[in-house]
């Protein structure tokens, strides 16, 4: 099986005008199919920017990178890859249950595989099945979040990138999504590259996290989480705290 994520000596930036501004530099980085890889790092670090690169949405400067065992490309044409962002982008004129059916509507690639809807089943398990004739302007943030999620899904993603999707949500909402996330994970074999600013919820979600380090970007901590999980997951285990003690201090001096 391909990796889910294959970058070699990749630099990724901007070009502004005839200048450019690199924003990581030499990214080695091989996440495999079916992990769940949580994202930390100071704002401004390129986080974003690399998922940008991941889903296609930009080029990048240097190096390789695979996607899936293919280009960026064509995983995107395939729908390989969903996303679900911060500020989640439902259409405001269509219902939730419209919104969720959306990848099942084909766009400008052609779609290469099947996708059956499972658009009630997804509505269902996001809890938002007696909402789904409402519009996104009568949800709650939350909701709004979880109709992202069951939209994203509904295009049955082999990987799906979360880009702070719980940032702006309560605590308690943001735990029980967590948890959720971490079923839907196991239910669907799905890679997931989740950022976040939250290193509790980075170590919760994660089986691997990364931190980021600003000017030029690079990875500065890569560790893996699996023990903890194996150990039981509890925020309050010692073996939990001191790994958030730790990627806290990788943080600190990452600015
Ligand atoms: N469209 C753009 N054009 C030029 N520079 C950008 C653009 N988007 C982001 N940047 C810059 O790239 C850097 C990384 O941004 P971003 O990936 O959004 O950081 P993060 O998600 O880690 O907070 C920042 O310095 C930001 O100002
Ligand atoms: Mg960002």
């Amino acid at each position: 099986m391909p990796a889910a994520i294959e970058a070699a000596g990749l630099d990724i930036g901007y070009r502004l005008g005839t200048a450019s501004i690199t924003v990581l530099a030499g990214l080695d980085l091989r996440v495999e199919a079916g992990g769940f890889l949580s994202i930390l790092g100071p704002s401004g670090c390129g986080k974003s920017t690399f998922l940008r690169v991941v889903a296609d949405l930009l080029d990048p400067m240097k190096g390789r990178i695979s996607v899936l065992g293919s280009t960026p490309s064509e995983s995107r044409s395939r729908r390989d890859v969903g996303f679900v962002f911060q500020d989640s982008t439902l259409l405001p004129w269509r219902t939730v249950r419209d919104n969720v059916r959306l990848p099942l509507e084909v766009g400008r690639h052609r779609l290469t595989r099947a996708i059956e809807d499972r658009s009630g089943a997804l509505l269902e398990l996001m809890g938002l099945g007696a909402l789904a004739d409402r519009y996104p302007a009568q949800l709650s943030g939350g909701q709004r979040q979880r109709a992202a999620i069951a939209r994203a899904l509904n295009g049955a993603p082999r990987l799906l990138l979360m880009d702070e999707p719980f940032g702006a949500l309560d605590e308690i909402t943001r735990d029980r999504l967590n948890d959720e996330l971490l079923n839907i994970w196991r239910a669907t074999g799905a890679t997931i590259l989740f950022v976040t600013h939250s290193i509790m919820e980075a170590v919760y979600l994660g089986e691997r996290v990364l931190v980021l380090a600003a000017n030029p970007g690079r990875v500065v901590v890569d560790r893996d989480l699996r023990p903890l999980k194996a150990a039981g997951n509890r925020r309050e285990d010692p073996a939990f705290v001191a790994m958030m003690a730790d990627l806290r201090r990788s943080l600190e001096t990452s600015e």
